[in-house]
């Protein structure tokens, strides 16, 4: 069975997939917002040491259990002899869907933006909160963004998804370094640069350790078994831990580079004073149109479609990758061919994404659909955010800390270890004693309480911090 479900053909291939499906919207659209409300560099510290020190070993975890059972991850969690730990492998399914659902509506506005800002509609940065509530417009783009992903998906592992990860990566990276390197020639552009990095610790409190670690997790797609089913097409000959560590390095750094792209545009706008600047979601939306305005109609339209075309290109390997955990599942479990799994499955997601596209003001009980608990007061939310809140605030947690545990004290860590001994030169023993470590105690114990707080908080007002 394990060959007619394909195998990445080339070890560059596998990272550049799973480096592919971390970088994504999390890393260009929100982790450099996240920064600058939560206290510029020192921010960045404390994700960094979330990445490494607890999202690391989770990563290699899922790598090992795929590549060891060559399953989706149900079929992976009862191959290994635990059929009622299959529940983790559904939680995450279920995730997968949900998350893609609301993932590929903010796609399609990012498409959207490339398709408005190549023909020099600059103002749409003002006209953001309308632009969303033309569906038909942004549900066309949204179409368009499921079929391409899902004709990717649908060409396989080696001639769909890593060919196009083969492409698009290297090509996203191309831009990223291109535009810093523009951006940071612009006036103000180190006062943008000082807002983004200068560590501010008096800023650091609850919520904002609360959401690095989120984040950490959110943009290394994990706890959903993403990465159980990357790993499942991972050969023998490959080095799960090197690989999860340069997933895990080229993710961090592309969030990285991206904040050190967007704040000197933004510096430049405000003239270094970095006021009157959309923070929170809208800071992409809303304020960068206004500053490729600002560099004129030619090179405004050249900087600010390369932006949006980048920002679609890390928002596709994501959305591939989310399409395939549920894809895989329907082909191994259901033994659905390929191409009805996906097509099925892109056209499921869209319409149970229908919801989260209205819910932006075009249906106002869409619009307004909850009261979520958030910085110690009761909140008016959209569908959209009732979604993510569920599906990557609570399931993804949830996930991480029962995988974690299924591998400390189900699976065993000498079965772990096992597993990532094979293809592993040079390991560094030290390295594998922290895997064991973290996945035993810190992962199930802080992923545990990521998920407790999101619920008593978000959901009951019970404030933690
Ligand atoms: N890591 C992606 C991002 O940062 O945008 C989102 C994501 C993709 C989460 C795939 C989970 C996943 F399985």
């Amino acid at each position: 069975m394990a060959t007619s479900r394909g195998q990445f053909n080339t070890r560059i291939g596998f990272i550049l997939a799973a480096a592919g499906s971390a970088v994504g919207l999390g890393n260009i659209w929100k982790f450099p917002f996240e920064v600058g409300q939560g206290g510029g560099a020192a921010f960045v510290v404390l994700y960094l040491t979330f990445c490494f020190m607890l999202c690391f070993p989770v990563m290699v975890s899922e790598i090992a259990i795929g590549r060891k059972t060559q399953l989706n991850p149900v079929g992976a969690f009862k191959k290994l002899g635990h059929g009622n730990w299959s529940i983790i492998g559904l939680l995450g399914i279920i995730a997968g869907v949900l998350i893609l659902s609301f993932y590929n509506v903010v796609a399609g506005w990012a498409f959207g933006y490339f398709v408005e800002i190549v023909q020099g509609n600059f103002g749409i940065g003002e006209q953001f909160p309308e632009y969303i509530q033309q569906i038909f417009k942004v549900g066309a783009y949204g179409i368009i963004f499921m079929t391409v992903t899902a004709f990717i998906v649908s060409k396989g592992i080696a001639g769909g998804i890593e060919k196009a990860s083969k492409i698009l990566m290297p090509t996203l990276f191309i831009m990223i370094i291109g535009l810093i390197a523009y951006s940071l020639t612009l006036d103000g552009a180190m006062e943008g640069i000082k807002f983004y990095l200068v560590p501010d610790f008096s800023e650091i409190n609850g919520e904002v350790v609360y959401s690095a670690l989120g984040q950490a997790f959110f943009s290394l797609s994990l706890g959903m078994g993403a990465l159980i089913t990357y790993g499942s097409y991972v050969s023998k000959q490959q080095n799960i831990v090197r690989s999860a560590a340069l997933i895990t390095l080229t993710d961090v750094s592309i969030a990285f580079l991206a904040g050190l792209m967007i704040f000197p545009f933004v510096a430049y706008l405000s003239n270094g004073s970095m006021e009157g600047v959309a923070g929170g979601p809208g800071l992409i939306f809303m304020t960068l149109p206004g500053v490729f305005e600002s560099l004129g109609p030619t090179l405004g339209v050249v900087i600010g479609s390369v932006f949006f075309l980048l920002l679609s290109f890390a928002a596709l390997t994501s959305t591939v990758s989310l399409l395939e955990v549920p894809v895989a599942y329907l082909v191994d479990e259901k033994k659905i061919k390929r191409p009805y799994a996906v097509w099925g499955m892109a056209l499921f997601i869209f319409v149970i994404g229908i919801p989260s596209l209205l819910g932006n003001g075009y249906v106002e009980s869409l619009t307004s659909f909850m009261e979520i608990h958030k910085e110690g007061e009761w909140q008016t939310k959209g569908f959209m955010d009732f979604v993510e809140l569920i599906a990557s605030d609570t399931f993804l947690p949830i996930g991480g800390a029962l995988i974690s545990i299924f591998v400390a004290y189900v699976w065993k860590t000498n079965n772990l270890n096992e597993e990532i001994a094979i293809g592993r030169e040079n390991a560094i023993p030290l390295v594998t004693k922290y895997i064991n470590f973290a996945v035993s105690f810190i992962c199930p114990v802080i992923l545990g309480a990521i998920a407790i707080t999101t619920i008593l908080d978000r959901f009951f007002g019970v404030q933690i911090f």
